[in-house]
This record gives C-alpha cells, structure tokens and sequence, in this order.
C-alpha cells in the first residue's frame, strides 16, 4: 500500500511516503532566504508522496535555530516559490512546516536581540546554535520571557501571515508544527504551562493557542491542506511526557476533526510505541479523526506497510533515511540497500550530507 496513491480532498499523493520535516540549517541566516542549494537537496527528494519541510519560522523571534528559512517576507516566499516550482516540475508536492521555537531559543538569534518567548518563565535545559564572530557555536538555550495576552494575539497572526506567504510561495499546503517542545508543544505541557489566563490550567486552555492558530491558518488556507503534527509521549527538548495522553491527543483530535483539518501527523519519539498494534493511542485518534493521519518515527517498508495494513495511519513519514537516500522511494520499492546517514553533517552547513548522497543510478 506505501507505493499506492493517496487523495485528500484536492490534494493527490502519488504514493504514502512522506518526507518527514527536517531541519537542515543550510540558508544564509540573516535573510532566511531558501537558495540553489536547497532548492536542490528537494528537487532530489521530490518522488515522496509528499514532501514536509524543514521547520520554517513565522517571525524574526520565532527562530531558534541558525540558518534556518524562514517565511516572514516577500523575500522569503520568493525564494520558497522557485523551490516550489522545481519540486512541482519534478512531479512533488510539498508542505511548508510553520514553526515557533519559543523558548528554545537565544536573544543572539533575533534581530532585534529580544529573549525567546515563552509560555512561562521555565528555562530549557537544551542546547541551540549561535553565530558568535561568525563561527557555529553551541550554547544553552536562554530563560524566556512568558508572552502577554496581547502578544498571544500577535503569534497568531503571524501564523496566519506566513500561511498567507505559504500559499503565495505555491506550498501544496502547511504543517502547523506543533509536536517536540516548540511553542506550541510548551502551551500544552502542563509541566510548563503555569499561565492563570484563559492559556493556561484545563486541557481546552492549554489547546487553545493551537487552535486559535489553526483557525487563524485555515482562513488563509483550505482546511483540507493543513496538517497538524504531534508528538504523544514526547520528552525531547526538555520536556516531561503528557500525564493523560489518551485524553489530551484524543481531545485535539477531535477538535481538529471539528474543523476539517486535512492530516493530523504523529510522531513517536521513541520509535516504539507507535509499531505495536495493541497500543491504544493510534486507534483512539482513528477514532477521533476522520481526516488522515500521517505516523512517524522509525519506519522503513515492512513498518510501514504493517501500520497501514492495520489501518491505524494512511500515510508514513520518514525521516533521516531520506537525508541518505534522495530516492528512498525507489529504494524501498525494490528493497534495495540504503545508503547510511551521517549525523555530523545533519546541521554542518555546506553541500557535504546534503547533496553529495549516491542514488541507486549512481
Ligand atoms: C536532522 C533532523 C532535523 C529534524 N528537524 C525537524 C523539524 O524541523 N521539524 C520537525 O517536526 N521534526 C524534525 N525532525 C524530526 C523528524 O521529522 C522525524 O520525526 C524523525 O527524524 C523520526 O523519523 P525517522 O525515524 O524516520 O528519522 C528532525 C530530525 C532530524 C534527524
């Protein structure tokens, strides 16, 4: 079933594989402009079903990260539009994850030199990268400052105006990323989440940046092409795993059901949980959710087709095997060998991991 086309709505997949958002730290930091060398990169990879991606920050002060492209100018959405247009030649499509760090984040990173915002005053335990005279260099992420109500406000717009840039770029569509401790992920921890405003103390307030998001996003874009990702379980980037996720994850399910959104995209961090067919999470969101659900973390060909054989996900998304292999598609079609990854150039800057891996042709 991987290699089986996909419909959602207007949106035709030519197969269940999705690329899976990842960040790769390759653009020229000051403008955030996408440049010939991603461009590239994607191009190469434009044979998944669907292609999600990397993180794309909404604001100068959503970043959290070096080098990352961002969509909160013309400029930006210009840039994103030749990639765009040369995965769509190539026969892809393509979402553009919408992306705020919040506190995993550092003042070094912002123009304007302002604090990661955060939904408290709670400190990340987690490292990010600076330029510091010009040179990469790791450092603790700082102490947010808790955004206001008003500033609540004002995060959403800027959802809002990049998924306006997103459409203008030509994106298929966007993900909304709010999984693995970013902004988003904060509001809903209530590890986190100390707020005494209408953001903070039941579960609908925590949800309700998200959601308020979401709506934001789906007046700017058809519902049906806007995904949603979680992360059930989740403890990376300093976070505590949810105390009741079979309420929480079922609860935002069912709100996103409510309005039509296209994908609801799950990723198990600890690449376990989500391969057991007797875990109750997947089938309490199928039960949720009528829309797609796209499973992440860990999968190759025989999970994959494991996880739609049970019905519990209608697409897989698939992440560092396809930094490796530009034609991952191809590769798991004739179960050919996969080329191995190499972590130290995930974020290293530079064509090396990034352009230079063999397809099978090669
Ligand atoms: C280099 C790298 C960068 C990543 N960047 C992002 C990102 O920008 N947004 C996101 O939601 N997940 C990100 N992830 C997580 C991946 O989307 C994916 O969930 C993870 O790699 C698990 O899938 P896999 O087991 O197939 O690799 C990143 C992962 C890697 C390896």
């Amino acid at each position: 079933m991987l290699f089986t086309s996909f419909a959602n709505g207007s949106l035709a997949l030519k197969n269940r594989i999705v690329m899976a958002p990842m960040t790769r730290c390759r653009c020229d930091h000051a403008t955030a402009v996408p440049n010939d060398a991603m461009i590239e990169y994607y191009r190469q990879r434009a044979t998944a079903g669907l292609v999600i991606s990397e993180g794309v920050p909404v604001s100068d002060r959503a970043r959290g990260y070096i080098a990352t492209p961002a969509l909160w100018n013309d400029a930006q959405a210009a840039g994103w539009k030749k990639l765009t247009d040369t995965l769509h030649a190539a026969g892809g499509a393509i979402f553009a994850q919408l992306w705020h760090c919040g506190r995993l984040s550092h003042s070094k990173l912002h123009a304007d030199g302002s604090a990661p915002a955060g939904v408290s005053k709670k400190a990340a335990t987690a490292k990010t990268f600076i330029f510091d005279n010009g040179r990469p260099t790791q450092v603790d992420c700082e102490a947010p400052v808790p955004l206001s109500t008003s500033e609540i406000k004002g995060v959403v717009a800027e959802f809002a105006h990049a998924a306006r840039l997103a459409k203008q770029a030509g994106f298929d569509g966007v993900e909304i990323h709010g999984a693995n401790g970013y902004l988003l992920d904060q509001f809903r921890c209530p590890h986190l989440n100390n707020r005494t405003d209408a953001y903070g103390g039941a579960l609908e307030n925590r949800y309700r940046l998200l959601l308020e998001v979401v709506d934001a996003v789906a007046a700017e874009i058809d519902p049906a092409r806007i995904c949603v990702r979680q992360s059930p379980y989740g403890a990376a980037n300093d976070m505590q795993p949810d105390p009741e996720p079979l309420k929480t994850y079922p609860y935002i399910a069912r709100e996103l059901d409510r309005r039509g959104i296209g994908f609801l995209h799950i990723y198990d961090q600890s690449c376990t949980w989500i391969h057991d067919g007797a875990h109750p999470l997947m089938a309490a969101l199928r039960d949720a959710y009528g829309g797609a659900l796209i499973a992440c973390g860990g999968f190759q060909r025989d999970e994959g087709e494991r996880i739609l054989a049970r019905g519990q996900a209608d697409l897989v998304a698939i992440g560092k095997p396809f930094i490796a292999n530009p034609d991952l598609v191809a590769r798991l079609q004739q179960r050919a060998a996969l080329n191995a990854w190499d972590a130290a150039t995930f974020f290293a800057g530079g064509d090396k991991g990034y352009l230079d891996y063999p397809t099978l042709a090669a």
